[in-house]
């Protein structure tokens, strides 16, 4: 094994759907890359711990040459210990007809007990992506109740960017690997805007790329939009390892630099950049600094059209920061 200190990753829902989907590609080096060693520290409740039992049997069985030690627990002090990244996927899943708000008093209080862990047992360098819906308020509440670093937390709107791209890239008619520049502003919600004015596809802009403005304003839009709910009608259960993919996504390119002229899709606290809000964890247009460091992307057009939408998802999280902290009696 590579002498580099191990990435110590803790995952809660470890054993659910979404994290049995992604700590195997954790632990074979598809993150974090070929010469990382990773530590996991994998965290459940109730029955989930005798799931966890039989995974930490499966990653022993897959002899994972990366995978330098393995922590399972349903203590969260001990689950968030020493950890470097927190992956928090554990949540109550939105079922069919109910919308990603619902589940903010039900999930809100888990987020509360999380941050609060993570500020007493991680690195105080620890990063913190937060998938479990409604993740971009369930991330302010860790962010707030933890008093953890303002730059330190993320929710995930990259399942949005790899849904718009595969969309984007059907369209046009190319492969995926074409399209780029796709930005996810506000909410991993119904609200949220995928922004195709900025996207490009083969280096040109996608405006240009897909002649059909129609089929980009009207049909691209509402269904990037309702991928989740489509994904859930159809299965029965909402997306899983696409989910689990985009959070790994989103782990290395927060981690990697960025390549020139790209960004990528993560909601993170907002500094009124566009002229949003402060104080909401929104979806933006993000680049990674050599340094590691990132920041949001400046300077991007956004016409009356998209400045319409952008206010529409700002309006929602701005009513879901107000509901939360009414729920749990915190500040946010
Ligand atoms: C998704 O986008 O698929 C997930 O966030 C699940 C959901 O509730 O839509």
């Amino acid at each position: 094994m590579s002498s580099r200190a191990p990435i110590r990753v803790a995952v809660t829902g470890a054993a659910g759907n979404i994290g049995y989907a992604a700590i195997f590609r954790l632990a074979s080096g598809a993150v974090f890359g070929p010469d990382q060693p990773v530590a996991l520290n994998l965290i459940e409740v109730g029955p989930g711990l005798d799931a966890l039992a039989g995974v930490r049997m499966e990653l022993e069985d897959a002899a994972f040459p990366l995978l330098a030690d393995v922590v399972t627990t349903g203590d969260l002090d001990e689950g968030f210990r020493g950890a470097d990244w927190c992956l928090l996927i554990g949540a109550v899943p939105r079922k069919a007809g109910m919308e990603r708000k619902d589940l903010l008093g039900i999930n809100g209080k888990i987020f509360v007990g999380q941050g609060q862990a993570i500020a007493r047992s991680a690195k105080p360098t620890v990063r913190v992506l937060v998938v479990g819906n409604p993740c971009n308020t369930n991330a302010l509440i860790a962010l707030r109740a933890g008093g953890l670093g303002e730059d330190r937390v993320f929710a995930m709107t990259r399942l949005d960017e790899n849904r718009a791209k595969a969309m984007l890239a059907a369209k046009a008619g190319v492969h995926v690997s074409a399209v780029r520049n796709v930005g996810i502003w506000g909410n991993h919600s119904a609200t949220q805007f995928p922004d195709f004015a900025n996207a490009t596809v083969g280096g040109k802009p996608a405006t240009q790329a897909i002649a059909d403005h129609a089929w980009l304003r009207e049909t691209f839009i509402p269904a990037v939009q309702q991928r989740g709910a489509a994904v859930i009608k159809a299965r029965g259960a909402s997306s899983a390892a696409s989910a689990a993919n985009a959070a790994l996504d989103t782990l290395r390119s927060l981690h990697f630099p960025t390549p020139a002229g790209d960004w990528h899709s993560v909601a993170v606290l907002s500094d009124g950049s566009y002229g949003i809000a402060k104080g909401v964890i929104f979806g933006f247009p993000v680049r990674t600094k050599a340094d590691g460091s990132w920041e949001i992307v400046q300077g991007l057009t956004l016409d009356a059209f998209a400045r319409e939408k952008v206010a529409i998802t700002e309006k929602e999280l701005l009513e879901e920061r107000a509901t939360a902290s009414e729920a749990l009696g915190l500040a946010l």
